[in-house]
């Protein structure tokens, strides 16, 4: 996937041989010259920006990077406490409850943004965005994505179609689908009866995939898709995984389909987004995690 895109270029003219360029770049791209460093060749360079954003001068450009994204930021000082950003941590809940407002290409395109700030496998940054707003193909995904939870849930009901499923699609999947009864019963009945506890009534769906090629592909978009969600709640919105869609979505053409995801993709996660109707005033008891110092 690390496909070189040109190199830096030093201008010996503003560089003070500070070294900094040289100490950050991982893959020893930029070599000591004889006025500046220079980028001899021998390394790929996987345009992370580094050496740009380190350099107290600004005397790095690069053909393949935009200098107009390299934006200055605010001394360690006067940027986000510590305290303000764990507040906006503990701030995200999962939210199942929306208003009928639609969530603004503006406000979906800074998301989006706040979203690549993440960290990605070799940089591949390979993470794809897929946005559905339109109500008739979210109905259509909703429909789809209850008759397969019913089809399932209908099949643990007798030893023999449960023995069947189980050939399917392993004795493991069998268990999550049984763990996951109350809920996914729930979402086979709400849809019967007119309501949404699959995508929440939200108004917007968000689909993030990436090309199967990529090796970190999709441990990278779910980076992406966490800077995406508190970055959501800075802006007054709200967020909730979908995971009841990535299971199934990736194994049937049909919400293939409707979600637009390219054949040679993989479905990394699925999130809606929204105005939520509940404020909530209080942060919720998380359980104490298993940590080991060794
Ligand atoms: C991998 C994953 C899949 C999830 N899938 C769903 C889902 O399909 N529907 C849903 O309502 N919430 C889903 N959630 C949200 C979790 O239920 C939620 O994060 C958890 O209950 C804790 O609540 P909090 O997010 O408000 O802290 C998912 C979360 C994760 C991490
Ligand atoms: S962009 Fe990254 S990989 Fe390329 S030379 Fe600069 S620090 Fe090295
Ligand atoms: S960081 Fe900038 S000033 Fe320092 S050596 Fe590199 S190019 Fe020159």
């Amino acid at each position: 996937m690390m496909k070189p895109e040109g190199r830096p270029v030093v201008d010996p003219d503003l560089c003070r041989q500070c070294g900094k360029c040289m100490a950050v770049c991982s893959l020893d791209v930029l070599e000591p010259g004889e006025r500046c460093p220079v980028a001899t060749g021998a390394a790929p360079c996987f345009r992370c920006g580094h050496c740009m954003a380190v350099c107290p001068t600004g005397a790095i450009t690069h053909p393949g990077m935009n200098p107009e994204h390299f934006r200055e930021l605010l001394p360690a000082a006067e940027g986000v406490t510590s305290e303000l950003l764990f507040d906006l941590l503990r701030k995200r809940r999962s939210i199942r409850s929306y208003t009928d407002e639609q969530v603004g290409e503006d406000e979906i395109m800074r998301l989006i943004e706040a979203a690549v700030q993440a960290p990605s496998g070799l940089n591949a940054q390979s993470w794809c965005f897929t946005i559905i707003q339109d109500p008739e193909r979210m109905a259509r995904i909703r429909r789809r994505i209850a008759a397969i939870y019913s089809f399932l849930l209908n099949m643990l009901e007798s030893r023999m179609s449960k023995f069947m499923l189980r050939l399917q699609v392993g004795t493991e999947a069998v268990s999550v689908l049984e763990e996951a009864r109350p809920l996914l019963e729930g979402i086979v009945a709400a849809q019967k009866s007119g309501g949404d506890r699959l995508l929440w009534g939200a108004p917007t769906l968000v689909v993030v995939h990436s090309p199967d090629e990529d090796p970190t592909g999709l441990e990278s978009a779910h980076y992406a898709v966490a800077n995406f969600m508190l970055m959501a709640p800075t802006m007054g919105l709200g967020t909730c995984l979908i995971g009841v869609l990535t299971a199934v979505a990736e194994h049937d053409p049909r919400v293939r389909e409707f979600i637009g995801l390219p054949e040679d993709h993989t479905l990394d996660a699925a999130l809606v987004v929204g105005y939520p109707t509940e404020e909530y005033l209080r942060s919720v008891d998380k359980r104490a995690a298993e940590i080991e110092f060794i």
